[in-house]
């Protein structure tokens, strides 16, 4: 099949693009590098089933020369602190925007990126796609991300009920592993890494008590595979997250981290910020996905823990400390 990522030099892209050019796919990839680096699609380079286009989603001109089977839309402003909340809602929009209209136009089927953010302050765990979406105050722009992608999700649908776009939303829980952003872009892993190999102290946001469960990128990218070569994924949103059981704080992370870069004996450190230091900010205290509905359809299994995709991760990192 012909698959077009949007977002194809950041994390989550070039991971994929890595994988289906081993199943035999043909990848066109954009990317206009803002959190993206080239250095994740080197591999790609002279691959004969392998097209880059350098451009930004949000101009429409940027897709017109090109035609795929799927198209998985990765591209995003994920975190408002990093630019803005406006930034965040219109980029967003734009973007999807002008794929959803790409895809109607060529009948390609989009596949678009959401996020475990959309369950907000769901304080029911484990979350099912039905589950409800609990947002925070619009005055708190953390929000604008998650409410972005429960936009996007609504966008999609109504465009699949009025124009017939087929569509797979998959909502990710935090993914890691190799060509992770090394800044809180790509989530903790990677700080907390750099900061354990430099041995100074890992800033937690909070007292750590919050909760996240990770995926390695291994499983989140077998995900979207399974979503791009099973037809039964059309028209359904999926939970994209890993094994149960998964779950850890934020200060286990920290301190899990610490111990595999620097031996079991090694204590911690640890720097707590409190969360007013941020603003008007608030977090989510807990988030677990009920994956069953992925794993039934899909006929799919996520395959790694969190020690061993931790190890991975590390091991990957070492060549970036300096
Ligand atoms: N990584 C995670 O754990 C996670 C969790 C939940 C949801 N997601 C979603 O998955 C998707 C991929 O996440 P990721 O971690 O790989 O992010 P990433 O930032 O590493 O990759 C996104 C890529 O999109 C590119 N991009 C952004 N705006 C663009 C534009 N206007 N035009 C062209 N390219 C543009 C960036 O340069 C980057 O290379 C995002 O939509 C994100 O919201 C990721």
């Amino acid at each position: 099949m012909e698959i077009l990522i949007t977002g194809v030099a950041g994390f989550i892209g070039s991971n994929l693009a890595e994988r289906l050019l081993e199943r035999g796919h043909t990848v066109i990839g954009v990317d206009n590098l803002n959190y993206g680096f080239m250095r994740n699609i080197e591999f790609a380079k002279n691959h004969a089933n392998f097209k880059f286009i350098m451009g930004d989603i949000a101009n429409p001109l940027i897709l017109n020369t090109v035609k795929a089977d799927i198209v998985v839309h990765l591209a995003s402003q994920k975190i408002p602190r990093y630019t803005n909340a406006l930034r965040t809602l219109e980029e967003n929009y734009l973007m999807l925007r002008n794929v959803v209209q790409k895809c109607i136009q060529d009948k390609s089927k989009i596949i678009f990126a959401s996020t475990s953010d959309v369950y907000g302050k769901n304080p029911n765990i484990p979350f099912s796609e039905k589950s409800d979406l609990v947002m925070g105050p619009t005055t708190v722009k953390r929000w604008a991300y998650a409410l972005s992608k429960m936009y996007g999700e609504q966008y999609i649908i109504a465009n699949h009920d009025e124009y017939g776009l087929t569509y797979t939303i998959t909502r990710f829980f935090g993914s890691y592993g190799p060509h992770q952003n090394l800044t809180w872009w790509g989530g903790p892993q990677s700080v907390f890494i750099e900061k354990a190999y430099k041995k100074i102290p890992i800033d937690i946001h909070g007292d750590g008590s919050q909760t996240r469960t990770f995926t390695y990128v291994d499983d989140t990218v077998m995900a979207l595979v399974a979503c791009i070569e099973n037809n039964k994924s059309d028209n359904e949103i999926f939970n994209t997250g890993s094994k149960e059981g998964g779950e850890i704080s934020i200060k286990d992370l920290a301190i899990l981290i610490w111990k595999l870069v620097n031996g079991k004996d090694s204590e911690p450190m640890l720097n707590y910020i409190p969360y007013a230091t941020f603003g008007n900010y608030e977090d989510v205290m807990r988030r677990v996905p009920d994956i069953s509905k992925l794993c039934n359809t899909l006929n799919f299994q996520p395959t790694w823990d969190l020690q061993k995709g931790l190890k991975a991760a590390i091991e990957w990192q070492k060549k970036y400390i300096t």
